[in-house]
């Protein structure tokens, strides 16, 4: 909390325009002190209930994210989880977030329903990344198939790239994960030491489904270049 209490001071410190949270509603005086400097709160939520919440505390833009995203997820799927969320809240703007990295896909939830797009995992292997080369290695090289969801990174449910050290908390007899905030300060030190150690089979990193046909851009630019023209294809087909 402290922490996230100093990110928000760093951000509105500054003419920052939107300050989006994830893991619960963001307190009253936050949300009163963006709107007071002219901005806009968003949200990250998982589930139609969530939402509801969200906006009855305020919040501006909901970030609806399903199931296939990378870093904290709940049990929806995007597809289900949009459509729902828009129902839920309507006059709220709705960005759809989780397994978005194709111009298909963002015409596709706009046709759920959403206003725009919100994306994680596409960025993690562009050029500007500051992800270590070893990860992006990793991620260039992984499949759809390669991700898991893990209480054992922040003892909350975390889609990241699998590791054998993240399925051996699944093993039978395994100890089970602390809860949040507790699981993260005691594999703190584990994470840092296998980053050190330049140990690239254990090393991991949030990231969602579509790590699988990551790599097809190399600059950010790049990628909203290619995102931009297959929506565009994508829509002309439903003209
Ligand atoms: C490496 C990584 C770190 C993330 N860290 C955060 C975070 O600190 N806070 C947050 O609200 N969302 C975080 N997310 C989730 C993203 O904001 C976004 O909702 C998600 O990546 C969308 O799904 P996608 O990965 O399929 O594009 C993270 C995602 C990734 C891939």
């Amino acid at each position: 909390m402290a922490l996230a209490r100093r990110h928000t001071e760093a951000a509105l410190a500054h003419a920052t325009a939107f300050v989006v949270s994830a893991l619960g509603v963001p307190p009253a005086d936050v949300i009163e002190a963006v709107h007071a400097r002219g901005g806009l709160v968003g949200a990250l939520i998982g589930s139609a209930e969530h939402a509801r919440r969200q906006v009855a505390a305020g919040v501006d833009v909901v970030v609806a994210q399903g199931h296939e995203a990378g870093g904290h997820v709940g049990r929806i799927s995007t597809l289900v989880l949009v459509p729902e969320v828009v129902d839920a809240v309507p006059g709220t703007a709705v960005l759809a977030a989780g397994g978005i990295g194709d111009g298909r896909q963002i015409a596709a939830i706009e046709a759920l329903g959403a206003q725009g797009a919100w994306l994680g995992s596409l960025w993690l292997t562009t050029r500007e990344s500051v992800t270590p080369d070893a990860i992006k290695q990793r991620l260039l090289s992984a499949t759809a198939e390669d991700t898991t969801v893990s209480r054992a990174y922040s003892g909350r449910t975390v889609r990241l790239l699998a590791t054998d050290w993240l399925r051996a908390w699944d093993e039978p007899g395994a100890p089970q994960p602390l809860k949040a905030p507790l699981q993260g300060a005691l594999v703190h030190e584990t994470f840092t030491s296998i980053a050190e150690h330049g140990m690239p089979e254990l090393v991991t990193t949030p990231v969602g489904q579509i790590v699988g046909v990551l790599g097809r851009d190399d600059t950010v630019g790049d990628a909203i270049g290619r995102l931009q023209a297959e929506y565009r294809t994508a829509t002309a087909r439903h003209k």
